[in-house]
Protein backbone atom coordinates (compact mmCIF):
# COMPACT_ATOMS: atom_id res chain seq x y z
CA UNK A 1 0.00 0.00 0.00
CA UNK A 2 1.20 3.73 -0.71
CA UNK A 3 -0.17 6.47 0.78
CA UNK A 4 -0.32 9.70 -1.01
CA UNK A 5 0.64 11.99 1.70
CA UNK A 6 0.07 16.27 1.47
CA UNK A 7 2.68 18.35 3.88
CA UNK A 8 1.17 21.74 3.91
CA UNK A 9 3.59 24.52 5.46
CA UNK A 10 6.48 22.20 4.46
CA UNK A 11 9.37 23.62 4.32
CA UNK A 12 12.42 21.60 4.93
CA UNK A 13 9.87 18.79 4.20
CA UNK A 14 10.93 17.23 8.33
CA UNK A 15 7.48 16.30 8.38
CA UNK A 16 7.01 14.07 5.50
CA UNK A 17 10.35 13.00 5.20
CA UNK A 18 9.85 9.24 6.40
CA UNK A 19 6.83 9.12 4.15
CA UNK A 20 8.53 9.77 1.32
CA UNK A 21 12.20 7.85 2.47
CA UNK A 22 9.86 4.65 2.65
CA UNK A 23 8.14 5.31 -0.51
CA UNK A 24 5.15 7.33 0.01
CA UNK A 25 4.16 9.70 -2.97
CA UNK A 26 4.27 13.18 -1.19
CA UNK A 27 3.42 16.60 -2.20
CA UNK A 28 4.60 19.32 -0.37
CA UNK A 29 3.70 22.86 -0.34
CA UNK A 30 4.98 26.15 0.65
CA UNK A 31 5.34 29.71 -0.15
CA UNK A 32 8.73 30.49 0.49
CA UNK A 33 10.48 30.38 -2.28
CA UNK A 34 14.03 28.88 -0.80
CA UNK A 35 12.26 25.49 -0.38
CA UNK A 36 11.52 25.20 -4.13
CA UNK A 37 14.94 22.38 -3.61
CA UNK A 38 13.33 20.69 -1.29
CA UNK A 39 12.17 17.52 -3.48
CA UNK A 40 8.42 17.25 -3.98
CA UNK A 41 7.60 20.58 -2.78
CA UNK A 42 5.35 23.30 -4.96
CA UNK A 43 5.63 27.30 -4.37
CA UNK A 44 2.57 28.07 -3.69
CA UNK A 45 -0.05 29.62 -0.75
CA UNK A 46 -1.88 27.10 1.50
CA UNK A 47 -4.85 29.62 1.17
CA UNK A 48 -4.82 29.69 -2.89
CA UNK A 49 -3.22 26.24 -3.97
CA UNK A 50 -5.38 24.25 -6.32
CA UNK A 51 -5.99 20.95 -4.15
CA UNK A 52 -8.00 18.80 -6.80
CA UNK A 53 -4.60 18.04 -8.14
CA UNK A 54 -3.90 16.29 -5.36
CA UNK A 55 -6.99 14.20 -5.03
CA UNK A 56 -7.15 11.36 -3.43
CA UNK A 57 -5.09 12.02 -0.59
CA UNK A 58 -5.04 9.54 2.37
CA UNK A 59 -2.79 11.64 4.78
CA UNK A 60 -2.73 15.35 5.38
CA UNK A 61 0.08 16.86 7.23
CA UNK A 62 0.31 20.44 8.37
CA UNK A 63 2.63 22.82 10.26
CA UNK A 64 1.23 26.28 10.11
CA UNK A 65 4.27 28.92 11.40
CA UNK A 66 4.13 28.90 14.85
CA UNK A 67 6.46 32.09 15.60
CA UNK A 68 3.30 34.32 16.52
CA UNK A 69 1.83 31.52 18.76
CA UNK A 70 5.26 31.56 20.67
CA UNK A 71 5.63 34.99 20.89
CA UNK A 72 2.77 35.66 22.53
CA UNK A 73 3.48 32.98 24.76
CA UNK A 74 6.66 34.43 25.94
CA UNK A 75 5.27 38.05 27.16
CA UNK A 76 8.72 39.45 27.25
CA UNK A 77 8.94 39.23 23.39
CA UNK A 78 6.80 42.12 21.09
CA UNK A 79 3.27 41.26 20.17
CA UNK A 80 0.82 43.15 18.07
CA UNK A 81 -2.97 42.97 17.74
CA UNK A 82 -4.59 40.89 15.48
CA UNK A 83 -1.73 38.52 14.82
CA UNK A 84 -3.06 35.58 16.57
CA UNK A 85 -6.15 36.30 14.75
CA UNK A 86 -3.54 35.93 11.69
CA UNK A 87 -2.21 33.07 12.69
CA UNK A 88 -5.09 31.36 12.73
CA UNK A 89 -6.28 32.44 9.14
CA UNK A 90 -3.44 29.51 8.16
CA UNK A 91 -4.82 26.83 10.96
CA UNK A 92 -8.21 27.41 9.31
CA UNK A 93 -7.08 26.90 5.92
CA UNK A 94 -5.02 23.55 6.76
CA UNK A 95 -8.62 23.09 8.37
CA UNK A 96 -10.58 23.73 5.52
CA UNK A 97 -8.04 21.35 2.89
CA UNK A 98 -8.50 18.54 5.45
CA UNK A 99 -12.60 19.14 5.52
CA UNK A 100 -12.51 18.96 1.60
CA UNK A 101 -9.64 16.03 0.97
CA UNK A 102 -11.63 13.80 3.64
CA UNK A 103 -8.19 12.07 4.52
CA UNK A 104 -7.48 8.61 6.38
CA UNK A 105 -5.52 10.44 8.52
CA UNK A 106 -4.51 13.95 9.40
CA UNK A 107 -2.10 15.38 11.90
CA UNK A 108 -1.72 19.18 12.32
CA UNK A 109 1.44 20.08 14.21
CA UNK A 110 2.40 23.18 16.47
CA UNK A 111 3.85 24.13 19.75
CA UNK A 112 2.76 25.08 23.56
CA UNK A 113 1.36 28.82 22.79
CA UNK A 114 -0.83 27.52 20.16
CA UNK A 115 -2.39 25.11 22.45
CA UNK A 116 -5.12 27.57 23.84
CA UNK A 117 -5.94 29.09 20.24
CA UNK A 118 -6.11 25.62 18.32
CA UNK A 119 -7.75 23.91 20.76
CA UNK A 120 -10.82 26.38 20.84
CA UNK A 121 -11.21 25.11 16.54
CA UNK A 122 -10.10 21.49 17.10
CA UNK A 123 -10.76 20.91 20.74
CA UNK A 124 -7.22 19.68 23.03
CA UNK A 125 -4.18 17.94 21.42
CA UNK A 126 -4.68 14.26 20.58
CA UNK A 127 -1.38 14.21 21.41
CA UNK A 128 2.16 16.04 22.74
CA UNK A 129 5.74 14.46 21.84
CA UNK A 130 8.61 16.46 23.45
CA UNK A 131 7.70 20.30 22.59
CA UNK A 132 5.33 19.61 19.62
CA UNK A 133 1.23 19.49 20.11
CA UNK A 134 -0.46 17.30 17.68
CA UNK A 135 -4.02 17.56 16.83
CA UNK A 136 -5.87 15.13 14.54
CA UNK A 137 -6.73 11.99 13.27
CA UNK A 138 -4.32 9.34 13.68
CA UNK A 139 -3.56 6.13 15.52
CA UNK A 140 -1.38 7.13 18.78
CA UNK A 141 2.51 7.09 18.61
CA UNK A 142 5.35 5.95 20.76
CA UNK A 143 8.80 6.93 21.15
CA UNK A 144 12.00 5.96 23.42
CA UNK A 145 12.58 8.80 25.80
CA UNK A 146 16.08 9.18 23.79
CA UNK A 147 13.63 9.95 20.34
CA UNK A 148 10.93 12.26 22.20
CA UNK A 149 14.32 14.46 23.86
CA UNK A 150 14.73 14.99 19.89
CA UNK A 151 11.66 16.49 19.41
CA UNK A 152 12.10 19.85 21.85
CA UNK A 153 13.08 22.93 20.40
CA UNK A 154 16.48 23.10 18.80
CA UNK A 155 16.75 26.51 20.27
CA UNK A 156 20.70 25.89 20.77
CA UNK A 157 21.48 25.77 17.13
CA UNK A 158 24.36 28.46 16.78
CA UNK A 159 23.72 31.02 14.75
CA UNK A 160 26.66 30.22 12.45
CA UNK A 161 24.23 27.53 11.19
CA UNK A 162 22.68 28.17 7.74
CA UNK A 163 18.95 28.69 7.52
CA UNK A 164 18.73 28.62 11.32
CA UNK A 165 14.63 29.12 11.66
CA UNK A 166 14.12 26.70 9.03
CA UNK A 167 16.23 24.08 10.32
CA UNK A 168 14.98 25.18 14.13
CA UNK A 169 11.36 24.76 12.55
CA UNK A 170 12.33 21.11 10.92
CA UNK A 171 9.92 18.68 12.31
CA UNK A 172 12.45 15.94 13.59
CA UNK A 173 12.61 12.59 11.81
CA UNK A 174 12.05 10.41 14.66
CA UNK A 175 8.37 11.83 14.58
CA UNK A 176 8.02 11.94 11.38
CA UNK A 177 8.96 7.97 11.30
CA UNK A 178 6.96 7.42 14.20
CA UNK A 179 3.34 8.70 12.78
CA UNK A 180 4.65 6.82 9.43
CA UNK A 181 5.00 3.75 11.22
CA UNK A 182 1.74 3.80 12.92
CA UNK A 183 -0.47 5.03 9.78
CA UNK A 184 1.41 2.01 7.50
CA UNK A 185 -0.01 -0.36 10.52
CA UNK A 186 -3.43 0.59 11.12
CA UNK A 187 -3.74 0.67 7.38
CA UNK A 188 -2.26 -2.79 7.23
CA UNK A 189 -4.74 -4.19 10.05
CA UNK A 190 -7.52 -2.15 8.05
CA UNK A 191 -6.70 -4.27 4.90
CA UNK A 192 -6.60 -7.44 6.61
CA UNK A 193 -9.95 -6.96 8.07
CA UNK A 194 -11.48 -6.24 4.42
CA UNK A 195 -9.98 -9.24 3.44
CA UNK A 196 -11.57 -11.02 5.69
CA UNK A 197 -14.83 -9.87 5.20
C1 LIG B 1 6.75 25.71 11.05
S1 LIG B 1 7.40 25.94 9.44
C2 LIG B 1 7.24 24.33 8.76
C3 LIG B 1 8.35 23.35 9.09
C4 LIG B 1 8.27 22.06 8.32
N1 LIG B 1 7.15 21.25 8.73
C5 LIG B 1 9.55 21.24 8.45
O1 LIG B 1 9.51 20.15 9.03
O2 LIG B 1 10.58 21.70 7.94
C6 LIG B 1 6.12 26.82 8.64
C7 LIG B 1 6.28 27.02 7.13
O3 LIG B 1 5.10 27.64 6.63
C8 LIG B 1 5.46 28.38 5.48
N2 LIG B 1 4.34 29.30 5.20
C9 LIG B 1 3.99 30.43 5.89
N3 LIG B 1 2.86 30.96 5.37
C10 LIG B 1 2.48 30.15 4.35
C11 LIG B 1 1.39 30.17 3.43
N4 LIG B 1 0.47 31.14 3.46
N5 LIG B 1 1.31 29.18 2.50
C12 LIG B 1 2.25 28.21 2.44
N6 LIG B 1 3.31 28.14 3.30
C13 LIG B 1 3.42 29.10 4.23
C14 LIG B 1 6.78 29.03 5.87
O4 LIG B 1 7.51 29.38 4.72
C15 LIG B 1 7.44 27.90 6.68
O5 LIG B 1 8.30 27.14 5.87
Amino acid sequence: MRLRVLDLFSGLGGFSEAFLRRGHEVFRVDNDVRFAQVPCTIIGDVREIDIEQFVPIDVVLASPPCETFTRRHLPWLDARDGEIEEAMLLVEAAVMIIDDLEPQFWVLENVQGAVPHISRLLGPPRQRIGSRYLWGVFPRIHLTPQEERECYGKYRLPPSVPNRAAERARIPYVLSLALCRAMEEQQTLLEVLEDER
